[in-house]
């Protein structure tokens, strides 16, 4: 097979370490005038161009980059494909905006034909916004992890997808058992699980909307296959956590209704969690358990604010998710904005190099996925982000005016968006180009 070495130059920042364990300075490496050399769909050297130039053949490829940024392609730990037509849903707090909006809306992929129409819109939209990587809850259809896993497996992207089980306290439409929902998601496991860069989450929706059967069950399915992922939702709202109290009279709490059923471990990733207690994240942390948080969703269903301060104090393990549709914009960036503004209202900062940590590695790390993706460190998958310095005229203007790359990494986070992503790159192909 020919060599496919390619490189890329421009400014490249990346994140290479968790800033609240190892200080700012310490938690990024960034080239000014920077040289990404990609091999077979791996990232074989970065560094000053000057120097690496010289080392490299003179008849290599390179494409250069005028006022543009390199970035890792971030890492979106929680979202949801079957509400890509209901983003932006008026009105409603969590429990009825279920009810109202989101179940009629899932039940849509009843319709295989619906199903792939979706799966290939939503690919476009992560892939246009930069999202190289994502936790995806499919509906309680497989079919809607299929048509995913199909779109994802055509254009060599490393996703991590499972159906949603879910069998009571949800429309008879709706719902699975708790018998289908283990031989469904096992089918899917065997089709799918470690298939090129593609990986399976066990997915029961919430603790509300399974039978302890299920749950059992999910435990179950963790225990027979090695490196399985978990995806649920916990602590997002104050009528939710009543409302699983009542549901589980004999656990301790939300948190214990999950580790009762052995759903808590490495590759577990819990979104939300506004309303954690402290003993519940010290559980979270000891278990190697993960945090989605999902800003611009716990504003816009008025959940809460998430206490990053806290989760930091633990050590445990954080990525960002959009959680669209409860979410407002498949953007990292647009998420990153808010989630600066969830940090001012607790009297708290998020420094920018914090903010690219959560986006990058910091999901790589809640995901376990450190060594292949989050960073642009050599023998890594070769997924990354042209960002354009120029990408609107207010943009443009505005980072005239930066000092440094902490300003410009800022301002990148504050008023980009899908516009400043000129391209994406996906195990070494152009997967997006604006
Ligand atoms: N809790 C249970 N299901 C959901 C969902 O679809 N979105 C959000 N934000 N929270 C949930
Ligand atoms: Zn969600």
């Amino acid at each position: 097979m020919p060599l496919t070495r390619k490189a890329y130059r421009a400014a490249i920042l990346h994140s290479i370490a968790d800033p609240a364990v190892v200080g700012i300075e310490a938690s990024y490496e960034y080239f000014e005038d920077g040289l990404l050399v990609t091999e077979n769909g791996q990232i074989s050297a970065i560094g000053p161009a000057c120097e690496l130039l010289a080392s490299l053949p003179s008849d290599i490829q390179v494409t250069h980059y005028q006022d543009a940024l390199i970035t890792p392609g971030f890492i979106d730990t929680h979202i949801h494909l079957p509400q890509t037509g209901m983003v932006g849903a008026y009105g409603e707090q969590l429990l009825d905006w279920l009810n109202t909006y989101t179940f009629p809306c899932e039940s849509q992929f009843a319709d295989k034909a619906h199903a792939e129409e979706v799966a290939g819109i939503f690919i476009k939209e992560l892939l246009r916004n930069g999202t190289t990587t994502a936790l995806v809850f499919g509906s309680v259809h497989p079919q809607s992890v299929d048509s995913f896993f199909e779109a994802a497996r055509t254009l060599d992207l490393r996703m991590i997808a499972g159906k949603v089980m879910m069998d009571r306290n949800a429309p008879d439409y709706l719902t699975d058992t708790a018998e289908s929902s283990y031989v469904d998601s096992k089918a899917l496991i065997e089709r799918w699980h470690g298939k090129g860069r593609l990986h399976y989450a066990v997915t029961p929706r919430f603790a509300p909307t399974s039978t302890p059967e299920q749950l059992t069950l999910a435990g179950q399915l963790l225990s027979e296959y090695p490196d399985l992922y978990m995806q649920t939702h916990i602590s997002e709202n104050l009528q939710e956590i009543e409302w699983v109290k009542e549901l589980f009279p004999e656990r301790k709490g939300y948190l214990d209704v999950y580790d009762h059923y052995k759903l808590l471990g490495e590759r577990s990733v819990f979104a939300h969690g506004v309303h954690l207690c402290d003993d519940e994240c010290a559980r979270l942390a000891e278990t190697g358990s993960a945090i989605a948080f999902c800003p611009t969703s716990n504003f816009f269903l008025g959940s809460g604010l998430f206490n990053l301060p806290m989760a930091e104090k633990h050590n445990l393990n954080v990525g960002l998710g959009t959680d669209i549709g409860g979410g407002t914009s498949f953007s990292l960036l647009q998420t990153l904005n808010e989630a600066y503004k969830v940090m001012q209202l607790q009297g708290a900062r998020l420094s920018p190099f914090k903010s690219l940590y959560l986006a990058t590695l910091g999901g790589a790390r809640a995901l376990r996925l450190e060594d292949k993706i989050g960073t642009l460190q050599p023998g890594t998958d070769a997924d990354f982000l042209v960002l354009d310095y120029n990408a609107t005229p207010l943009l443009s203007y505005r980072l005239k005016q930066a000092k440094s790359i902490a300003e410009t990494l800022f301002v990148l986070m504050t008023l980009g968006d899908d516009r400043t992503v000129l391209q994406t790159y996906a195990a070494g192909n152009l997967v997006h180009q604006r």
